[in-house]
């Protein structure tokens, strides 16, 4: 039997390095969009040690010719939509672009399906910060959206289209509402990866201390390689339909900072509040942590609690990696480049 075809967009991203993973397992030819002015690094893949076994091709969803002749010549059976800009932080500086990307070049990609492509399966990369601050305390596929970040309202554009595209024209789409999802492959400047990758410089390099912002707002993290399944199971439902996607645990930021501390042998005291806030090193008597203003955002999502029972029960999917399991994956990634 023919390998089944997949493309991947943001094949250079987090997830867009597991997904391939997992599908060149499921023995798929696996293609990846690239797009023109990347960043130019395909280091996510070489570090899985896929990047020979992955077609790269140029893709920018911004550019609408482009986007209907890959999906118009590539046959795919299965297109998995995760390119975006996908910084919330960065998404108040530039709306515009977010919208044109995260919204626009999910209808660019959808209406290339529809006019050349119409049995191609499509998931797209759905939110939590969608959610917005919601008065429900877990989110559902049931619960009402409020987006609050222009990341967010590009994100639920795309998410009602997708819908719209499934009820209209009957194409094979739905969406992974996913909360946060990390790993040693997340990039620098999401907060995770920020905080163990400069608790390993105070420890190990130069770095003396880092800045943080709202440490007392609330995230479900999960580990992207377990998520990244669950995409693929969205896609081999008999019908399209939309799941949460989450590890069912909520904690602050301050609480994965003191987590990933202690695997550092960092020993934290927390003294002042607001901006005087900050960790001092006990070991050392040095403050490590400050709090900073310019890492505040001017809408913030103060707490996301996931509720993935529908996936749980139809999918059969669950959330393998609890958070201290995914702290000490990506502790040990971040000593091990100090070795
Ligand atoms: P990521 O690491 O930031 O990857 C985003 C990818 O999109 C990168 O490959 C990036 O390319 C590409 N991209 C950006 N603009 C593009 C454009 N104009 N045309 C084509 N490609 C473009 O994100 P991730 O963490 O893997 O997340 C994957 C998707 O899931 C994103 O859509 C994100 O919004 C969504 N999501 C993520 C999470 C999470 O917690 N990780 C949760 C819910 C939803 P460059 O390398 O060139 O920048
Ligand atoms: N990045 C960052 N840097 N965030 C900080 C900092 C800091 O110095 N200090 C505090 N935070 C807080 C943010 O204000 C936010 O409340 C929380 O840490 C998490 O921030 P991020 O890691 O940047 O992730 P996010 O929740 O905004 O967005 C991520 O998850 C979404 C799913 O809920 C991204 O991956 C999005 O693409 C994804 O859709």
């Amino acid at each position: 039997m023919a390998k089944k075809r997949a493309l991947i967009t943001g094949i250079s991203g987090q997830d867009g390095a597991y997904l391939a993973q997992f599908l060149l397992n499921k023995g798929y030819s696996v293609f990846g969009g690239e797009r023109q002015n990347a960043s130019g690094s395909l280091w996510r893949l070489k570090y899985l040690g896929i990047e020979k076994k992955i077609k790269v091709i140029p893709l920018e969803l911004l550019e609408e010719n482009n986007v209907n002749d890959v999906v118009r010549n590539g046959k795919f059976d299965e297109i998995y939509n995760l390119a975006a800009q996908s910084f919330v932080a960065n998404s108040y500086a530039s709306p515009i672009f977010t919208s044109n990307v995260n919204a626009l070049g999910v209808t660019r990609l959808l209406e290339a399906i529809r006019h050349f492509s119409n049995k191609t399966k499509f998931y797209q990369a759905s939110t939590s910060e969608m959610y917005g601050n919601s008065n429900i305390k877990k989110q559902s596929e049931k619960t009402s959206f409020h987006p609050i970040s222009p990341y967010a309202v590009s994100k639920l554009y795309a998410h009602w289209m997708v819908n719209m595209y499934k009820d209209a024209y009957g194409l094979f789409c739905c969406s992974g509402i996913l909360f946060n999802h990390e790993s040693p492959l997340r990039g620098d400047e999401f907060v995770t990866k920020k905080i163990i990758s400069n608790l390993a410089k105070i420890k190990y390099g130069n770095l003396t201390k880092m800045g943080l912002g709202n440490i007392y707002s609330k995230r479900d993290w999960g580990f992207s390689k377990d998520y990244v399944e669950a995409m693929w199971k969205m896609l081999q439902k008999k019908k399209p339909e939309n799941y949460v996607i989450s590890s069912g645990k909520t904690y602050t930021v301050k609480e994965f900072v003191n987590k990933a501390a202690k695997n550092f042998g960092f020993n934290l005291s927390w003294t002042g509040v607001g901006l005087k806030e900050k960790a001092i090193d006990l070991n050392t008597n040095k403050v490590i942590i400050s709090i900073e203003k310019k890492y505040f955002r001017p809408t913030e999502v103060n707490s996301l609690f996931g509720d993935s029972t529908k996936a749980i029960k139809e999918l059969k999917w669950l959330p393998r990696t609890n958070l201290d399991k995914l702290i000490r994956i990506m502790c040990e990634y971040e000593k091990s480049k100090y070795n």
